[in-house]
């Protein structure tokens, strides 16, 4: 894990592609890895574990969640996220991990990732905006 108090995207997009270098990905050869910055001043990467099951692969985005939680505890939050991969080509976080991320995000912390050639930087709620929430009145 790596500290720091105050780490612009840039910072994060570079330890997420460093993440990347760790990526287990066999099948797809896709390497991808993600960085969040925790409110808590604390950066936790992540990055893909694939599986000849294909099926039970974990993303890069959803690997760092779970590292952080296990890490840091239940009271986590997002401040920022970004992904990158190894192989040149987009990688806007999938479906599974917006919705995994959001839960820990205000809808106004931003993520970033390759798209278009470029970094794109969007916020959770531009990401996800109608995120599933598990509210029983
Ligand atoms: N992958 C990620 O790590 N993050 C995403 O948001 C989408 C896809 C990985 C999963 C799999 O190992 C490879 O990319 C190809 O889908």
């Amino acid at each position: 894990m790596t500290k720091a108090k105050e780490s612009p995207l840039k910072e994060l997009l570079a330890l997420a592609k460093q993440a990347a270098e760790h990526s287990y990905s066999p099948y797809s050869k896709f390497r991808v890895g993600a960085a969040l910055r925790l409110t808590n001043g604390e950066i936790v990467t992540g990055t893909n574990v694939e599986n000849a099951s294909l099926g039970l692969t974990i993303c890069a985005e959803r690997a760092a969640l779970v590292r952080a939680v296990a890490q840091f505890g239940p009271k986590i939050r997002i401040a920022a996220a970004a992904v990158a991969n190894l192989n040149g080509l987009p990688s806007p976080p999938c479906g599974a991990c917006r919705q995994m991320l959001a839960e820990f995000a205000s809808p106004e912390a931003r993520i970033a990732f390759p798209s278009g050639g470029g970094i794109k930087t969007m916020t959770f709620n531009q990401v996800l905006p109608a995120g599933f929430e598990f509210k029983l009145k």
